[in-house]
């Protein structure tokens, strides 16, 4: 029996590759910038960022409309790259990759949720849990067990045969977080993911963060909402597109 991996074989989820370092930060941003061009016209919406997060922690990134939060969060998800600049995801450069490598990235390294949940609605919760694995061709018995512990580790162990629109707002949440950890990725990034929950389900899914945070996963919360990022314990302020403030929320 073969006691290495062999090179065609597919890597375990969350398996280090050779490029990873264990004990390197989950972010690293050295002097990014990001220009937009819109025919003549060009917007730095970046100006130089310099930003390090760490394994473990759970940062909250805020700032007012235009101050370039989409942006980062765009470039920290590995959705578009830095004009200059330096970016290292788990201390992989990942600021040359073409469209093709960051896609795997995305999906090896990132786990998102977003404001509208962006799940299937035909597909029954499960279903919608195991597609990241899908993409990295795990065999359909392990997709499902793994769908499943997933679902149970959110709390909707006795749901993953409903759909979307079975659920509630904070459970349909549930599914899409459930659905962001399931390939393990180092990163859970969060796009104003209460932004379209009443408060009973907010308090349901930032209860879950905490949680997840308590067991050790880093996270990214872009917010606009206080509130929301009084859950972090780091808050990082964005202004015209330089980091204005960077502190350890006292809570
Ligand atoms: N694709 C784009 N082309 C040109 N300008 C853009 C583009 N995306 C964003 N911008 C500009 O960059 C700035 C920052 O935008 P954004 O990152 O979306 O801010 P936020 O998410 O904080 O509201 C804004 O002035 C916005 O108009
Ligand atoms: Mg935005």
């Amino acid at each position: 029996m073969a006691d290495h991996l062999d090179e065609t074989q597919t890597l375990p989820f969350g398996a280090p590759t050779t490029a990873e370092r264990d004990d390197a930060p989950v972010i690293e941003l050295e002097g990014v910038t990001k220009t937009y061009r819109t025919g003549s016209i060009e917007f730095e919406a970046l100006r130089g960022i310099d930003l390090r997060i760490e394994q473990g922690e759970y940062v909250a990134i805020m700032g007012p409309s235009g101050s370039g939060k989409s942006t980062l969060m765009n470039i920290v998800g590995c959705l578009d790259t830095v004009t200059r600049g330096a970016y290292r995801l788990a201390g992989e450069d990942v600021s040359e990759l073409d469209e093709v490598e960051l896609a795997e990235i995305r999906n090896r390294r990132i786990g998102f949720v977003f404001q509208q949940f962006h799940l299937l609605a035909s597909l029954q919760a499960w279903r919608n849990v195991e597609l990241p694995l899908m993409y990295r061709q795990v065999p359909g018995a392990q997709r499902k067990e793994l769908a499943a512990a997933a679902l149970e580790r959110v709390g909707l162990g006795d749901r993953l045969a409903n759909k979307p629109g079975e659920l509630s707002g904070g459970q349909q949440q549930r599914v899409a977080v459930a659905r962001a950890l399931v390939g393990e990725p180092a990163l859970l990034l969060a796009d104003e993911p209460t932004g379209n929950l009443d408060s009973t389900s907010t308090n349901d899914v930032l209860g879950l963060f905490d949680e997840l945070h308590g067991q050790g996963r880093t996270i990214v919360l872009i917010t606009h909402e206080l509130e929301v990022a009084r859950r972090a314990h780091r808050i990082v302020w964005v202004r015209d597109g330089l980091i204005h403030t960077d502190e350890v929320n006292p809570r």
